[in-house]
């Protein structure tokens, strides 16, 4: 399997962004998807042929502080390395940000613990009826 990693979300399009959101009850549509990618300030995506398979995506005020909200890899896909890699792309092209924050569950800690990010505390609020983002 050889997988290929682009920043530019131009390499795809919403049709090839099936089989994300897994677990999610209200999940944003293709369409929704795409543009959540192509609004932000940084992507990563990885393209298995040219079905996405995996992406991650970041948020920022362009100067020192932004955020990853989303990082995911489709199951079947999962545990080969490409969220590591996805992660190790985003880092490097956020390398002169003051801050990188991510939001997650207690299982995944240990994952980015071993990117050297390191447990904080905060406070975060969800509108559940914008959770498709419509
Ligand atoms: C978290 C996720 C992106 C990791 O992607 P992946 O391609 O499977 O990750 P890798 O193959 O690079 O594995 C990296 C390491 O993290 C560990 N890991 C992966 N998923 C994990 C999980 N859910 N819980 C705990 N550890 C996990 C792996 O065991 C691996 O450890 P190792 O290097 O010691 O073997 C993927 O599991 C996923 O999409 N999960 C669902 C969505 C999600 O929870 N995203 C995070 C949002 S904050």
């Amino acid at each position: 399997m050889s997988i290929f990693y682009t920043n530019n979300i131009d390499k795809t399009q919403p049709e090839k962004l099936k089989g994300f959101f897994v677990g999610w009850p209200n999940k944003p549509d293709l369409e929704t998807h795409f543009k959540i990618l192509k609004n932000s300030f940084a992507v990563w995506i990885a393209l298995d042929g040219d079905r996405c398979v995996g992406f991650i995506n970041a948020i920022s005020d362009k100067i020192f502080y932004s955020f990853i909200p989303l990082l995911e890899v489709l199951p079947e896909y999962q545990g080969r390395g490409i969220g590591t890699e996805l992660l190790n792309r985003m880092i490097d092209t956020l390398d002169k940000m003051y801050a990188i924050d991510i939001v997650c569950d207690d299982s995944i800690s240990e994952f980015y613990q071993s990117k050297r990010f390191r447990r904080s505390s905060g406070m975060v609020k969800r509108n559940y009826l914008h959770q498709s983002g419509k």
